[in-house]
């Protein structure tokens, strides 16, 4: 709800209120922006700079109060008496602007530059601030537990000027601040790294012209001593796929100043007498609840407001990919083999990776040239995807559209398409970049794909982009526009296609790409334990649903760790499952045991994708308010463990729910020379019967099954003991290193 009375702007969100007014200068001040509380309260938050600040610029002579410098506002400027960080840059000229009008609509005002934005009901708030010959827009929207920015620049003057920063959103908060980012690289995405907000700012740019994997647009800024359930949180992330910037910084009066939009570096775009400028919206979360209050309600704002509509709580897939168990090398009859496989373990969905197209039989030619391969098609694409259909499975598709190799068909005839800046071109992963802003590499790209699309029953598609960008500014801006416009001109018309993007992973993990497709690759690294830290981190600001998440072979390709298929399986769960790894090379208890997953995985898969997620102490939970799914993980197994207890949270206390454990296998193999001391003869544990009985025998592990009351499962359900050197015993939880658990907690009906 938006209201405005007695001369203050209140925006009310679930959980939050914003309250500001026009101060007697005409800027905006930032009355409060946290708790629920009334507009009637406006004047407990108002700040009053008694005889001012000794340094003070004053925008009026003698008036101490009117110091820009130390006031807590939601917009700035520069040159004119506050020297914070500004918002607004115009190559060097001043920026003053102040209020003119507002006014309160009923839904947010559609974007016009083709940037996109979050949907549904919400109200908006409009605010029109004036300089000379230029009008800012400020629009506030309240979204459930959400509160959107974004800002536009008008040209109304007659000269050029040169923006060269507008950024989405700016406040003041008053109080101390911990900055929480997300950084990091290939296959090592989202790695969390705290920092506290002082005197000096601290920044969350990225600048390889996509929001990348160097740092999530993400970030947040937290009380210093809140935790995960209690304390003040503010989720910060930007609707954008491009270069990003996000700082906070405190000031001598104990404001923090934070803001986030596009990044400023090597930023310069020249408005035009009578042009716009449209930012990215910014989109805040804040929450009294901790860390994990704040994360549900951006969950719910992904969900609601981000994904295509027509995906919101739609079940996702179980799939099989290609690309980890073929890379490159394949034919229609070893695909058509592994999809067999895939449907017999339950899979829904084969996509078929990188590979199928052009001279793509590495990853040095090809790219561009999206005709198929007849060596490794000869009956095509329709055929192979009809064929799998028989199966009774769903064909998806892989495709770099925004990329080509050198050697490839295309380049050749249309060598100036790809992106230049009049240096020699710079190659990574042996490809350059099509150069996006120019409309007839987008109409080829948009036609291209349409055609291979609409030749065979695809459902779902893996839109990939593999390198940095070379483009600077306002380029790299203008490519995210053409970027977003092709993704619209070729899904809009296909919504039933289900668009999973991904860079490298995780390198466009953001929300401008979940607004085309509801899921996102999050990192070419599947190795479980690294996983649960990439998947953990992403959960601060993303939902579940949101991830791709496969389990493959082990030992891993990038860590060689060896870990248990049991905890390959109970880490995807937590997200869309799927498999990428050679079926052909699976054990027949391997097999059973995908089989079992599967199986488990589909019966609970609405609450596995769309379940309210909770980070807990040592796993995860997902809940539908009745059922709740808890995994415990563990690291290292220590000779001698102790007890452990497994802390569930958002149960009703007074309700009572039976706490059982999913069923669990061992092998022998683990074992090793300790079978000799329970079998009648010596067995060697590199024999032939051992090595034998390792790929047959399964043992069962750590049943536990009780009923207790919601009270006592969140005081902490005390789990079965851990396997301590003294022998196997059914009733004993006998984890390996990297072992994991999970459990079914579900509400007893009268
Ligand atoms: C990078 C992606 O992240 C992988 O999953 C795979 O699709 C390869 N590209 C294919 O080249």
């Amino acid at each position: 709800m938006i209201e405005y009375k007695n001369d203050i702007f209140a925006l009310h969100g679930e959980g939050f209120s914003c309250l500001m007014r026009v101060n007697p200068y005409g800027l905006l001040e930032l009355l409060h922006f946290g708790e629920p509380i009334s507009v009637d309260d406006a004047e407990a938050f108002t700040l009053h700079p008694g005889l001012g600040w000794g340094e003070s610029v004053l925008l009026e002579e003698g008036d101490t109060q009117s110091c820009p410098d130390v006031m807590p506002l939601v917009w700035s400027g520069s040159g004119r008496g506050d020297y914070r960080e500004s918002p607004i840059q115009l190559g060097g000229i001043p920026t003053d602007f102040r209020y003119h009008s507002h006014e309160i609509l009923p839904r947010p005002e559609p974007m016009q530059s083709g940037l996109v934005q979050a949907h549904g009901e919400g109200e908006t708030l409009k605010i029109l601030l004036r300089q000379p010959g230029l009008e800012l827009t400020l629009y506030f929207s309240v979204f459930g537990g959400v509160l959107t920015r974004r800002t536009v620049l008008q040209n109304c003057g007659e000269n050029t000027v040169d923006l060269t920063r507008l950024m989405s959103g700016c406040f003041d908060l008053l109080g101390e601040y911990e900055m929480t980012t997300f950084d990091g690289g290939w296959i090592a995405e989202m790695r969390r790294h705290v920092t506290p907000v002082g005197e000096s700012r601290v920044v969350n740019e990225s600048v390889t012209g996509f929001s990348s994997h160097r740092h999530n647009p993400g970030f947040l800024l937290s009380e210093p001593d809140a935790t995960e359930t209690a304390g003040n949180i503010y989720g910060f992330n930007l609707i954008y796929s491009g270069n990003h910037y996000g700082a906070a910084q405190r000031s001598l009066q104990g404001f923090t100043r934070v803001m986030l939009g596009i990044s400023p570096d090597n930023f310069l775009w020249q408005l035009q007498p009578g042009e716009r400028f449209e930012t990215p919206e910014a989109a805040v979360a804040f929450s009294t609840e901790g860390f994990g209050g704040m994360s549900r309600k951006m969950h719910r704002f992904v969900t609601e407001h981000i994904i295509p509509p027509y995906w919101k709580e739609r079940p996702r897939p179980v799939l099989y990919n290609s690309w980890e168990g073929c890379m490159f090398d394949f034919n229609h009859y070893r695909l058509v083999s592994l999809a067999r496989e895939a449907k017999e373990l339950g899979c829904e969905l084969f996509v078929l990776d990188d590979g199928w197209f052009g001279q793509r039989n590495s990853d040095t030619a090809g790219l561009g040239d999206y005709t198929v391969n007849r060596k490794k098609l000869p009956y095509g694409l329709s055929a192979l995807a009809e064929k799998i259909n028989g199966l009774g499975m769903n064909f998806g598709l892989w495709f770099e559209p925004e990329a080509v190799n050198p050697d490839s068909d295309l380049y050749r005839a249309h060598p100036d398409w790809a992106l230049t800046d009049g240096f020699a071109p710079l190659l990574s992963r042996h490809e350059l970049l099509l150069d996006l802003t120019r409309p007839e590499v987008r109409d080829y790209i948009v036609a291209e794909m349409s055609a291979v699309l609409d030749s065979a029953p695809i459902t779902y598609v893996k839109w990939d982009m593999n390198r940095h960008s070379i483009a600077l500014g306002e380029k790299a801006h203008r490519y995210i526009l053409g970027l977003y416009d092709i993704l619209r001109r070729i899904f809009a018309p296909r919504p039933h296609i289900l668009l999973e993007s991904c860079s490298s992973g995780g390198n466009r993990f953001d929300l401008g790409m979940l607004s085309f497709g509801p899921q996102i690759w999050c990192s070419d690294n599947t190795d479980p334990i690294e996983r649960i830290a990439i998947q953990e981190s992403l959960s601060y600001l993303y939902p579940q649903s949101a991830f791709g998440a496969h389990v493959s072979a082990s030992p891993h390709a990038q860590t060689l760790r060896t870990t248990p298929l049991r905890t390959r399986g109970n880490v995807s769960f937590f997200g869309c499952l799927g498999y990428e790894l050679d079926l052909g090379h699976l054990l027949r208890i391997e097999k059973e045991e995908i089989k079992g997953q599967i199986t488990f995985y589909k019966k609970h898969r609405d609450i596995f994708q769309f379940g309210a997620f909770t980070r807990l102490k040592n796993g995860w939970q997902v809940s539908d308010g009745k059922t709740v799914l808890a995994a415990v993980f563990r690291g290292q197994t220590p000779a001698a463990p102790g007890y452990e207890t497994l802390r569930l949270r958002h149960l009703d206390p007074e309700k009572r729910y039976r706490f059982t454990s999913v069923p669990q296998k061992l092998r022998i193999g683990p074992f090793g020379s300790l079978v000799k001391h329970v079998a009648p003869v010596d067995l060697d544990p590199n024999g032939f019967v051992l090595r034998t009985a390792d790929r047959l025998i399964t043992l069962p592990d750590g049943g536990q099954d009780l009923l207790a009351s919601g009270a006592a499962l969140m005081a902490g359900v005390r789990l079965l003991p851990l396997f301590r050197g003294t022998g196997y015993d059914k009733n004993q939880r006998t984890l390996t290193d990297f072992g994991s658990e999970l459990f079914v907690i579900e509400e007893e009906s009268l």
